[in-house]
């Protein structure tokens, strides 16, 4: 059938390689990149070619069936060794994002029962194609529920990209509005820019305008302003984990936001899939902070706007505390308030299309 309007997509499994879309170069450059061993699935990852927490899953997971289908042993359990090895490996390449964890322990818990090597290097190529068709529909069940919470004309503000380059399709944060087009509602998106590396600037808009969807650039100093001047209605934002007790780290300026969402009165909303939420991590001060190049600070685009040598500090992400939260949309449904007893349950509801 065919696409009534344009969501890329950043992720693709080929057999001997995998496809990825180059987020470093969007939008000036569309291209695709074919990863073909595990250290170029880790270098993609690092250095945020692939980026948003369920595409880093995804690619993970690819990453290390692609590595699994070169092992040259018959031993069972020397095969699961280099499994483990790789695992390990791969979950070095970022320390925030829980999906990326989460992702690789399911590859390695789905051949605990393998009667043989073959049999275990297909099903990781399975477990990791099917980590991602689920995604889609999880991502779509999020925009489902997120939708029910806006009306036409709303005007929502969001920061970096936890859009369909993000994700397998539809992305977190931005399924609402791509199916909003879908419906023939009406929904604004104001885009905040995303310094350091400009995800809202460069990936937001960009794959929100393919799709038709309205969406304003501004700065992330601009937001105060914005929300005063525009009237906005709400702010939507991703999450890379979110803490037993709901805090909930996303890409930094995040926690500003949902500050400036309570000073407004403006709900602010978190969206995720039940694979950021991690249950083993009691409350955000135990969620480990990414801190990333200091050159990402003082330079844009390849050209240095500070001083040589002054001192930088550049964490890639910061935790909004729970009682910041309006709400967290899951693909399960939307809890509110008592994150507490809400996260367990939502797990305890068995398989992931039923609604609470
Ligand atoms: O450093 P990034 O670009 O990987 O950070 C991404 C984010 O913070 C996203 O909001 C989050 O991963 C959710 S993506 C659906």
């Amino acid at each position: 059938m065919a696409e009534p309007f344009a969501i890329p997509r950043s992720v693709e499994w080929n057999d001997t390689h995998i496809t990825i879309l180059n987020q470093q170069k969007l939008p000036l450059v569309t291209e695709y990149l074919q990863l073909k061993d595990i250290k170029d699935v880790w270098e993609a990852i690092a250095t945020l070619k692939v980026r948003g927490a369920p595409a880093i899953g995804i690619t993970a997971a690819y990453g290390l069936a692609l590595a699994a289908q070169r092992y040259e042993t018959e031993s069972l359990e020397t095969f699961k060794e280099h499994v483990r090895k790789d695992r390990d490996y791969l979950a070095s390449s970022r320390p925030t994002a829980v999906n990326l964890f989460w992702a690789l322990d399911r590859l390695v818990s789905s051949i605990a029962h393998a009667f043989s090597v073959n049999e275990a290097k297909t099903t990781l190529i399975h477990e990791a194609i099917r980590i991602q068709i689920e995604d889609e529909d999880i991502c779509r069940r999020i925009g489902e529920h997120a939708l029910s919470l806006f009306q036409n004309g709303d005007r929502i503000l969001t920061i970096c990209n936890a859009g369909s380059i993000a994700t397998a399709r539809y992305g977190t944060a931005l399924a609402p509005f791509y199916l909003a087009k879908e419906k023939g509602i009406h929904l604004h998106v104001y885009a905040s820019e995303t310094r350091p590396v400009l995800q809202g600037a460069r990936l937001t808009t960009w794959e929100l305008m393919q799709a038709g969807i309205d969406v304003t650039l501004i700065t992330d100093n601009m937001a105060a302003q914005t929300i005063k001047a525009k009237n906005i209605t709400a702010v939507i934002v991703g999450a890379d984990r979110i803490a037993a007790n709901g805090d909930t780290a996303n890409k930094i300026g995040t926690f500003g936001l949902a500050l400036l969402a309570k000073a407004f009165g403006i709900p602010f909303y978190v969206a995720a899939p039940l694979s950021t939420i991690d249950l083993a991590t009691k409350t955000g001060e135990d969620i480990p902070i990414e801190e990333r190049n200091p050159e990402e600070v003082t330079h844009i685009g390849g050209t240095r706007i500070a001083p040589e040598g002054v001192n930088v500090y550049n964490p890639a992400f910061d935790v909004t505390p729970h009682h910041l939260i309006t709400a967290i949309i899951t693909e399960k449904g939307i809890i509110r308030g008592n994150y507490e007893t809400e996260l367990p349950a939502l797990f305890a509801k068995g398989e992931h299309h039923e609604a609470i």
